[in-house]
């Protein structure tokens, strides 16, 4: 059985404040029918981390270095994140692919790093509109996971983010998303060690409280990847309660 997973994550926004007050909402869930995961900045870390502890919701950095501690101005390593308590990373993003320049073999090499240091990866996968137009969405997201799989040894989470669905308020259809979840696993099946129907994949792209039943109902996705609606704890929460209801 897949349990529903639904992660914040927050990318660079907020203060000190605005992030201990969001935190201090969200930590008063107590939930044990949804896993709920946020993803803070660096630098908000330690302090989220703090407010949370005692509580079941899971912390996540939203990327890691590639490389092990040393001479890497600027960079964050996998142990940092472990070391702070962090469970789980985000790698692959979609907004990392396009302005940092992650492309598949650095994703993968985070990925393999963050299994090492005993963090769950997140594997953000995705097309731009160019290619869904193109017809080339399959193809695009099955090079994206090959190299990951290449890597990675242990099961891992998924996360299917249309690049074209991101803070656009423009979600896919919950068909459109299916479709591809559903040949995420078959793909994972046959292309891996891994067996699709365990793996947890989660939808992400402008899921907000009023679609994110129809997007949930689908039975190939297992939860959602939420940025803008994480910073509200209230929009957050409500997607959260969709995910216990209809997944599981
Ligand atoms: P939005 O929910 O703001 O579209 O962002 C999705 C996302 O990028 C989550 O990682």
């Amino acid at each position: 059985m897949r349990k529903a997973l639904v992660a914040g994550n927050w990318k660079m926004n907020g203060t000190i404040n605005d992030v201990k007050e969001l935190t201090s909402k969200i930590g008063l869930a107590e939930r044990t029918d949804v896993d709920i995961m946020v993803a803070p900045s660096f630098v908000h870390m330690h302090s989220v981390g703090e407010i949370l502890s005692g509580t079941n919701i899971l912390l996540a950095g939203q990327d890691c270095s590639e490389f092990d501690q040393g001479a890497f101005t600027g960079e964050t390593c996998a142990d940092m994140l472990s070391d702070l308590g962090c469970t789980h990373v985000i790698v692959g993003h979609s907004e990392r692919r396009q302005f940092f320049g992650d492309d598949n073999k650095r994703v993968a090499n985070k990925a393999r790093k963050a299994e090492i240091e005993g963090l769950c990866p997140i594997v953000c996968v995705g097309e731009t509109l160019e290619e869904r137009d193109s017809g080339r969405t399959i193809e695009v997201i099955e090079r994206q996971l090959c190299a990951v799989f290449k890597m990675i040894q242990n099961k891992f989470i998924i996360a299917y983010e249309p690049v074209w669905a991101i803070g656009t308020g423009k979600s896919a259809t919950p068909e459109m998303a299916q479709e591809v979840h559903q040949n995420i696993r078959q793909y994972s099946t046959v292309h891996s060690h891994l067996n699709g129907s365990d793996l947890r994949i989660l939808y992400g792209g402008s899921v907000k409280p009023d679609n994110a039943d129809e997007l949930f109902s689908m039975p190939d996705i297992d939860g959602g990847l939420i940025g803008g609606a994480s910073l509200d704890s209230e929009s957050f929460l409500k997607i959260c309660c969709s995910a216990a209801k209809l997944i599981n």
